[in-house]
């Protein structure tokens, strides 16, 4: 075991619209953790970690593969994509980092090239009510998976069951790009031979990850479950249908892990200190104005899987409460504070007026939400924390924070009931405090 002592295991779960800083906590954590665990999502994650200079945007591998001697295991409930996959490992290869450790499971589906085809084909038939999709072929994957027409990591390990596979689900696809005008530059065989060459080249990581991640459970080891998107991005908890397509709440572990629910010990929400959100679908504490582009420029706030700009707005305490209700939260790890310094007030949403109703949880229609008007309670900022400071303040602990932004971690706790244990002032790793 890394660290010699026992610890719960953790699960990293987002609690806004994704983009919460998920990365950088799992790697901060990772530092005491022998496994690492992807459970849902696929490549429309971009988790960013900072490790000295060194910047990693990673899409489908966990973000534990930075450091040495973790166990990393894409799920079953992950959708894989190898070309995304390959650029990875390649990637984090040539920056001296070994993959030795990555186990994929054989249940995972595969996003193939249908599938980001049909991405685009449904997004330019929704017109000006698209998603807003990364274009990577989400919806579709998971469409298949549930209606039975995928094609799994194992599949690439049996050429006889691939063919079949192929060739029942291709010519349905086939149907379905003719309708949707949309064609495939592959016939058959050619991607019958190049999944196969797939299989070649990863059989050695496709396994049973379940056995794998409760073996570890069970003898002890430190176990993180890294979560992608986030609560508001959930297709059943989220702002339907402007959501991505899989659960990415806390229960989405246990499908998407192959673990019992009571598997996880603690379950910690990454919560950005303001909000933001890459897409289309309403966002009630949306500011369209100078202090929004002035949070999206300090806060660098631009897509890290597509490179769009994150729209920006106030900290929204009925979100705060929606995710701690629905992951069971037991902590927070608030991220991004350093970005609202020398911000004289702060703005928190504590309920919506809709249609002259006054609403303490987040409703589920998304027409209500577009008519929502925030009601705010205006808290002090904190300023004069000056730029190289930051390790500082890191090294005096929780309590050398400005007392307002003590004050407004409080204030997250006393709505949600659940404790702030993790504050996050920088990019890099060392620039987090742990409560
Ligand atoms: P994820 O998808 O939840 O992993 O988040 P992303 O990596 O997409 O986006 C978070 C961005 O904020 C990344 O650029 C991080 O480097 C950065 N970040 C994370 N925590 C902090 C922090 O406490 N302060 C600042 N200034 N940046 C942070
Ligand atoms: P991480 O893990 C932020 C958004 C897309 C779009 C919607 C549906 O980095 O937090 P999809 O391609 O999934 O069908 O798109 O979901 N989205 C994300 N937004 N962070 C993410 O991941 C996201 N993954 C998907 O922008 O609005
Ligand atoms: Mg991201």
């Amino acid at each position: 075991m890394r660290t010699g002592e026992k610890l719960p295991s953790i699960a990293v779960i987002g609690a806004q619209w994704g983009d919460e800083g998920k990365g950088k906590i799992t790697d901060f954590e990772a530092g005491r953790a022998d496994m690492v665990v992807r459970y849902q999502g696929g490549s429309n994650a971009g988790h960013t970690i900072k490790v000295g200079e060194e910047v990693f945007a990673l899409h489908i591998l966990p973000s534990g593969i930075v450091r040495p001697g973790v166990i990393n295991v894409i799920g079953n409930g992950v959708i894989v994509d190898l070309i995304s996959l390959d650029k990875e490992i390649a990637d984090v290869q040539d920056r001296g980092r070994s993959v030795d450790g990555l186990r994929i499971s054989d249940r995972a589906n595969i996003i193939l090239n249908w599938h980001r085809l049909l991405d685009g084909a449904e997004e330019r038939l929704r017109g000006k009510k698209g998603v807003g999709t990364t274009g990577k072929g989400i919806g579709p994957c998971y469409s298949d998976k549930i209606a039975r027409n995928g094609i799994r990591m194992g599949d690439l390990l049996d050429a006889e069951l691939l063919e079949e596979r192929l060739d029942t689900v291709m010519p349905m696809k086939l149907k379905t790009m003719e309708m949707l005008e949309v064609r495939l530059a592959q016939t058959r065989d050619e991607l019958l031979s190049e999944l196969l060459a797939y299989g070649k080249k990863y059989g050695r990581y496709i396994t049973d990850t379940s056995v794998l991640v409760n073996d570890a459970l069970d003898h002890g080891k430190n176990v993180l479950f890294e979560g992608a998107q986030g609560t508001m991005l959930d297709i059943d908890h989220g702002t339907y249908p402007f959501v991505t397509s899989s659960n990415c709440v806390a229960g989405a572990i246990c499908t998407g892990a192959g673990v019992g629910p009571k598997r996880v010990d603690e379950i910690m929400g990454i919560l950005k200190a303001y909000t933001t959100r890459v897409g289309a679908g309403p966002f009630p504490t949306e500011l369209n104005d100078a202090t929004g582009e002035l949070l999206m420029n300090v806060g660098g706030e631009f897509g890290t899987t597509t490179g769009r700009p994150r729209r920006c707005g106030w900290l929204d305490l009925l979100i705060v409460e929606h995710a701690a209700r629905l992951n069971g939260l037991t902590q927070f790890a608030v991220t991004k504070l350093d970005v609202l310094n020398d911000m004289k007030k702060l703005k928190v949403a504590t309920a919506y007026e809709i249609d002259g109703k006054h609403m303490e949880h987040f409703p589920g229609n998304f027409m209500m939400l577009e008519r929502a008007v925030p009601v705010y309670e205006e808290l002090d900022g904190w300023q004069g924390w000056k730029a190289g400071e930051t390790m500082e303040i890191v090294r005096g602990g929780y309590d050398a924070l400005p007392k307002e932004m003590r004050h407004y971690i409080g204030y997250i706790e006393k709505r949600s009931k659940v404790p702030v244990k993790i504050v996050s002032i920088g990019k890099g790793r060392e620039e987090t405090i742990r409560r």
